[in-house]
């Protein structure tokens, strides 16, 4: 996959009207459909800001939820235009609907430097089905088009690659960044390469896996995931997570690890319970060994010391998926050693998104990252090396 492409400094954006693809797809109180985070809406501000202090006419647009082509007034974007105004210092024009009448007169009269936000994409079902007519229609306010929603990157919506058939493409500030830091992480890495992976299901990380015994030096296996791995080698899990029909790959994946040379770690001991319960009582045993009532929850301490110990002096680690669960205190040991140990490794360290970013940002070393990726099923499906149709579109530097 080409990740050098153009970006919107390689291109003059100056009194052009720019259709910009946002992920503003942020969480919302059920209740009272307040934002409960708008880290989202702020990574865009960068591009947003290049845009207008450039006299770009600034055409936002974005999804939010799954209204899967339905009129939903509980997922309107309104709140969001709300806010990016409040972030902005100014003015955000909010249309009523996507390539309609309100969106088009908005359009055709926004000037340079000024910014607006259409209506939820998928209120219109062609989106997720990339519409050649749809995408045309939405292309047809602009002049240039502009992805920075790394968060939806791996959807081949109309709002994600089916523009780009009409317009020139090009990346926002946020993609970018992603594309350099991630691309070259995988194609070029400051060695030694370490990959950490943990999270419930071996199921999502098949590929992931796959690809990075590929690239790294070190692949660490933890999480929910890793007793189906020691299940395949023999080993007593009690009553933990087990994908039994992927006993076959664990066994292919450890086998290839020994083909590759490269170095596999799994833990050596965990911390169990009886129950999935925040205030259950945590037991550590040997791993291979967990008693047949008893549940996996966390890294036990001599796995901690041996992972923290294995990113010690690495150039480059990669990290996708707590190593237990991290959402209960008592089971937070093992996630957290590990941040620490990222934090104070001195590598280029790469959250992959989703639950690792929030077990990072939650646990406090966000800031001693080198980079926490804002897609969660984008960065994954990087990290297996796929192609990523919202930016295979993207013209080439
Ligand atoms: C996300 O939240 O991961 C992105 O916005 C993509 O959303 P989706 O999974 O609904 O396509």
């Amino acid at each position: 996959m080409n990740y050098n492409k153009k970006t919107v400094k390689d291109v003059d954006v100056r009194g052009k009207k720019v259709l910009l693809r946002c992920d503003f797809n942020v969480p919302q109180d059920k209740e009272t459909g307040e934002i409960t985070s708008d880290k989202r809406i702020v990574a865009a501000l960068p591009t947003i800001r290049y845009l207008l202090e450039n006299g770009a006419a600034v055409i936002a647009c974005s999804h939010l939820g799954k209204p899967k082509g339905e009129w939903k007034e509980k997922l309107t974007l309104a709140p969001v235009a709300k806010r990016l105004g409040e972030l902005l210092g100014r003015e955000v024009v909010f249309a009523k609907d996507v390539i309609g009448e309100d969106a088009k007169a908005k359009a055709a009269a926004l000037k340079g430097g000024e910014i607006m936000l259409l209506e939820n994409l998928r209120f219109h079902i062609e989106e997720e089905k990339n519409d050649p007519a749809f995408a045309k229609q939405l292309a047809s306010l602009a002049e240039l088009y502009v992805s920075d929603a790394f968060g939806t990157v791996h959807r081949a919506h109309a709002s994600t690659a089916g523009v780009a058939a009409y317009l020139p493409a090009v990346s926002g500030l946020l993609v970018a960044k992603e594309l350099e830091v991630m691309g070259k992480a995988l194609d070029d890495p400051k060695r030694p390469f370490v990959a950490v992976l943990g999270g419930a299901k071996v199921s999502d990380k098949i590929n992931v896996i796959n690809n990075l015994l590929e690239k790294a030096d070190t692949v660490i296996i933890g999480g929910g995931m890793a007793y189906t791995f020691s299940k395949a080698q023999g080993g007593e899990i009690g009553t933990s997570l087990l994908e039994a029909d992927k006993l076959d790959y664990a066994l292919e994946m450890l086998q290839k690890a020994k083909e590759r040379g490269v170095k596999l770690l799994l833990p050596v001991d965990t911390v169990c319970a009886k129950e999935f319960k925040a205030d259950a009582e945590p037991v550590t045993c040997d791993a291979g060994k967990i008693p047949a009532d008893m549940m996996g929850l966390d890294i036990g301490p001599k796995t901690v010391a041996l992972f923290c110990d294995a990113v010690k002096g690495a150039g480059t680690i990669v990290w996708n998926g707590p190593m237990g669960v991290f959402e209960f205190p008592a089971f937070a040991v093992g996630t957290k050693a590990m941040a620490k140990a990222l934090a104070e490794s001195g590598a280029v360290t790469i959250i992959g998104g989703g639950d690792s970013a929030a077990a990072v940002e939650q646990l406090g070393f966000a800031d001693r990252i080198t980079h926490i990726s804002t897609g969660g099923g984008a960065s994954l499906e990087f990290l297996e090396g796929k192609e990523l149709p919202g930016v295979a579109c993207l013209l080439d530097k």
